[in-house]
């Protein structure tokens, strides 16, 4: 089981939100305000969170302050979005994603694509306060990302590292991909969807367009059935498991960006997202097998690592409820 601190603690209670959002139903509003009350230890003996607090508290304080207008979420949120401007780097305007693994880990440097997704707490923060401060970080946090993440092709680094004194960069990292130029598809998945989202929140025209050229380089390398393996540039001899986590989030992103393009373009990206859904519902459903407690098979979380491959994962469900929700017409999220 996943520590408390762990970076997908927010992912049951938000699509027990999103549910709650439909139904109305007491009964999963407790549960999913238990879970949030149950963070309040982590936030406390907070040296183990990191860059990730954004996705734990967006789908856990913002969402209920969002539906039910609650102060003290406001505040978790707010304390949140504060621990995460703290790991802000001037010399480099990246946002730190780690914290050490291990005894002796230097990766103060570190920034990964994943992060794309946390700065609309940031954004939310600015918002909420009045105060630009925690838009300005999202904003050049976000530059750092067009500047270095995004290849010419629309293609997405995981992990770039900086020198942390000076903010020049020293490497790209292969992480959760195959290798430092290959394409990990639900790295790619966060870059479309966290940028598309930059724009929302900034209507800054680099941002969308940066978000359209992943959605292109997405697109275009989805195999016949939509759903991506789990990374777009793997050698022949390397088995090629999707990553249907990776298609959850890219097809929910993509029906957001189908929202904010003119109406042209919105078919294109509307058309892949719908195809990657269905395609997750038809096939990859654990519909008919009641042992199972996910909602979506075949996610890959690391396969460097050769951890939680092939198998359903929380953060792939939570996306495949929330874009089943924009496919019908809902229109109020949590990022
Ligand atoms: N944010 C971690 C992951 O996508 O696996």
């Amino acid at each position: 089981m996943a520590p408390p601190h762990w970076w997908t603690a927010g992912f049951w209670p938000g699509q027990l939100w999103l549910l709650y959002q439909d139904t109305k139903d007491e009964a999963i509003r407790n549960i999913a305000e238990e879970c949030e009350r149950h963070l309040d230890q982590v936030i406390t003996d907070f040296i183990h969170l990191d860059h990730d607090i954004g996705f734990m508290w967006t789908l856990t304080s913002v969402a209920r302050y969002k539906l039910l207008g609650k102060e003290d979420s406001r505040r978790r949120a707010l304390l949140a979005a504060n621990l995460l401007m703290g790991r802000f780097n001037v010399n480099g305007n990246y946002i730190r994603a780690w914290n050490p693994w291990f005894e002796g880990d230097e990766n103060t440097g570190y920034a990964i694509i994943d992060c794309a997704m946390n700065l609309s707490l940031l954004f939310w923060a600015s918002e909420q306060t009045g105060d630009p401060r925690y838009k300005a970080v999202a904003m050049r946090h976000a530059d750092v990302i067009l500047a270095h993440f995004i290849e010419e092709d629309g293609s997405v680094h995981h992990i770039v590292h900086f020198d942390p004194e000076t903010g020049e960069r020293r490497a790209f990292l292969g992480g959760q991909g195959y290798a430092a130029d290959s394409a990990w598809s639900r790295g790619t998945a966060w870059a479309l969807y966290g940028l598309t989202l930059c724009f929302d929140y900034t209507k800054e025209a680099r941002y969308l367009q940066a978000a359209k050229k992943v959605a292109h380089f997405f697109i275009a390398h989805l195999p016949d059935d939509f759903v991506p393996h789990w990374d777009f540039r793997i050698p022949d001899d390397v088995t090629p498991y999707r990553d249907s986590s990776a298609g959850a989030i890219a097809g929910s992103g993509l029906m957001l960006l189908a929202e904010k393009v003119s109406q042209t373009e919105s078919g294109i990206y509307a058309k892949a997202g719908n195809a990657i859904l269905k395609s997750l519902y038809e096939n990859y459903g654990a519909w008919d097998n009641e042992k199972e407690d996910g909602l979506i098979l075949a996610g890959t979380s690391h396969y460097p690592e050769q951890k939680g491959i092939d198998v359903p994962l929380i953060y792939g469900d939570y996306f495949f409820v929330e874009g089943i929700a924009r496919l019908r017409g809902k229109s109020e999220f949590f990022w």
